[in-house]
């Protein structure tokens, strides 16, 4: 199987809306394409309107599994009006708050991936209370506060397969570069520590492991 999208793929993802560089997303749909053999479904925190959804549904495609993608589609604290990441786009005309979920649905329309991913609409803690299936890969990039970053590593990571992969996206090792804290570094350190996770890959911000021991 490829480890690089089909240029469809490719083109779709860089047209949609959200903020994942075109370096992490080769890295993110390679691990997925590896972690995909394992048969097994992909799982993604933080759908926002699909940009990497669009990379996981394209290598869940290739592999036959299914790719999921998990988030509230109320966006994060700094996605807030008034706050550097908001757009104004993304926010719902009559009840005035944020929702993603219309513009992930016609992201993923157009790039004819729709029959590959199912969404999950709620909060990561409350899906992941419920979730009891083994995982090839999860990918988090939800919110990015301490509180939240943590409880996607404690509700997912459990479910990442033998062999499978943790995917974590804005790690900014230096205080310097990061944008939006420094919690997916924490938890990437925690992970690390856990030594149930050993590293496979660092591209920008985002970090690939590989789950090589029990527990979390
Ligand atoms: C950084 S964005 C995801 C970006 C997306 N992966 C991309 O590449 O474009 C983070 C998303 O996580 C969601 N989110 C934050 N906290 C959440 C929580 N506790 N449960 C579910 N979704 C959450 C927000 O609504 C937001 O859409």
């Amino acid at each position: 199987m490829p480890m690089t999208p089909e240029p469809a793929v490719l083109a779709a993802f860089e047209a949609a809306k959200g903020f994942m560089p075109a370096d992490e997303g080769l890295a993110l749909y390679a691990a997925a394409a590896e972690a995909a053999r394992l048969g097994l479904p992909l799982l993604e925190v933080g759908t926002y309107c699909g940009r990497s959804t669009i990379l996981l549904a394209g290598a869940a495609r290739a592999a036959g599994v299914t790719a999921l993608t998990v988030d509230h589609h109320r966006g994060s604290e700094e996605q807030q009006p008034g706050w550097e990441y908001h757009d104004p786009e993304t926010v719902d005309a009559e009840l005035g708050v944020m929702d993603t979920l219309p513009t992930f649905r016609r992201t993923l329309h157009r790039a004819g991936l729709e029959d590959h991913v199912v969404a999950l609409v709620g909060r990561s803690p409350q899906v992941a209370a419920v979730w009891n299936t083994p995982l090839a890969l999860v990918f988090v990039d939800g919110g990015h506060t301490d509180e939240h970053a943590s409880a996607d590593y404690e509700g997912w990571a459990p479910h990442v397969a033998d062999g499978g992969l943790l995917v974590i996206h804005d790690v900014f090792p230096d205080p310097a570069d990061e944008f939006t804290g420094q919690a997916p570094y924490r938890v990437y350190l925690r992970a690390l520590a856990s030594g149930a996770f050993t590293e496979v890959s660092a591209t920008g911000s985002l970090r690939v492991l590989r789950r090589t021991g029990a527990g979390v």
